[in-house]
């Protein structure tokens, strides 16, 4: 008999201070850019974003996240018996971040946690190792997180970039069962294209070399994300025998509403089959697709027994799809 790894339980979290684009423009404004609503609406759907406190880590808001998973998932913090945490903007160079998440949830059973790095399709990628490690019995009951605090990583005089991107954090809990959870992933990388999407600093020596924040050749990054997102979601469904026709939602990463649309439209999938958030979190890297899930699911949209398919795509450049019964 096959072992699945089943979704039991969704969390998320988002920092309190929502910036609208009006409030992110009369921010900008002071900094002499310009830039509008109207043109962040029409061009990305994103209307607000949440920013953290300048104190507050990605495992900050991991935690109150994987806090809400774990009550959903109706079991103790004790039982978790491994932790993978996606993102791009961990608290420290090292220890990893689900580490330091690990003894902020008070687990001291000694269960492996680590990171995983894949920018936006950092949360599919970590999903698909987690499964991996359930299917093999090298785990029972993981803990998979996408969390980020992205404003970290912006540059606010650059105004291609610093308005699409917001902070927050979304988890599941992951649990070996008999029943069909997860049936098929797909994961891909082509590390030609790390400079069309990139921070390109590092720590050397004490100090910051080379650029800290976010560079992006927006026009390159959506024209590979249409292309990779198409393939991946058809290659995943190959891979468990289904069609188009057997999805009941597509959680694709929320980047950009015109992604979603042409994503959905080459699957033939009406827009009331999308889970969007992307109009009130803005892109939140590792932690878009487990906060739309945690949203599709507390919202009564994605029900138990439903397919579901979810969709990566960031830098490096990286890309993927999990497909699972809820
Ligand atoms: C970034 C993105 C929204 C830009 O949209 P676009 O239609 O490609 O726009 P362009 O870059 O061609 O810029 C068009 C104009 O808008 C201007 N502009 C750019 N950002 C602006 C802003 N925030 N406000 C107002 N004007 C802006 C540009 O300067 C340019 O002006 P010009 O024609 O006078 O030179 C779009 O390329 C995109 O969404 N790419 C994918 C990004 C993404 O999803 N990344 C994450 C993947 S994980």
């Amino acid at each position: 008999m096959r072992r699945y790894a089943r979704i039991i339980g969704t969390g998320s979290y988002l920092p309190p201070r929502r910036l609208t684009n009006n409030d992110l423009a009369a921010e900008l404004a002071q900094r002499g850019i310009e830039t509008s609503d109207e043109w962040i609406v029409e061009r990305t759907g994103i209307r607000a974003r949440h920013f953290a406190a300048p104190d507050v880590t990605s495992s900050d808001l991991a935690l109150q996240a994987c806090r809400q998973a774990i009550e959903a998932a109706g079991v103790s913090a004790q039982d978790i018996d491994l932790i993978i945490v996606a993102t791009s903007t961990p608290d420290m160079v090292f220890p990893s971040t689900a580490a330091i998440l690990q003894h902020k949830l008070g687990i001291a059973n000694g269960c492996p946690a680590f990171d995983v790095q894949a920018v936006c399709s950092g949360f599919v990628y970590a999903l698909s190792v987690a499964d991996a490690m359930i299917q093999t019995g090298a785990a029972k009951r993981a803990l998979v997180v996408g969390a980020e605090v992205f404003s970290r990583i912006l540059d606010f005089n650059d105004r291609t970039t610093c308005v699409l991107f917001g902070d927050g954090a979304g988890a599941v809990v992951l649990e070996a069962s008999e029943a069909p959870g997860i049936l098929a992933a797909e994961l891909h990388a082509d590390g030609s294209h790390v400079g069309i999407l990139c921070v390109p600093g590092h720590v050397s020596g004490g100090n910051v070399l080379g650029d800290p924040l976010l560079k992006m050749d927006g026009q390159a990054v959506f024209k590979l994300a249409v292309g990779v997102l198409d393939k991946a979601a058809r290659a995943t469904l190959d891979k468990a025998g289904l069609t188009e026709a057997d999805i009941d939602w597509l959680i694709p990463h929320q980047a950009n509403i015109r992604i979603m649309q042409s994503t959905a439209r080459k699957l033939k999938l009406s827009m009331d089959k999308v889970v969007v958030t992307v109009d009130q979190h803005g892109n939140t890297s590792a932690a878009s697709i487990p906060l739309a899930l945690d949203h599709g699911v507390r919202s009564g949209q994605v029900k138990p027994g439903q397919t579901v398919l979810l969709e990566g795509v960031g830098g490096g450049f990286t890309w993927g799809a999990v497909l699972f019964k809820m």
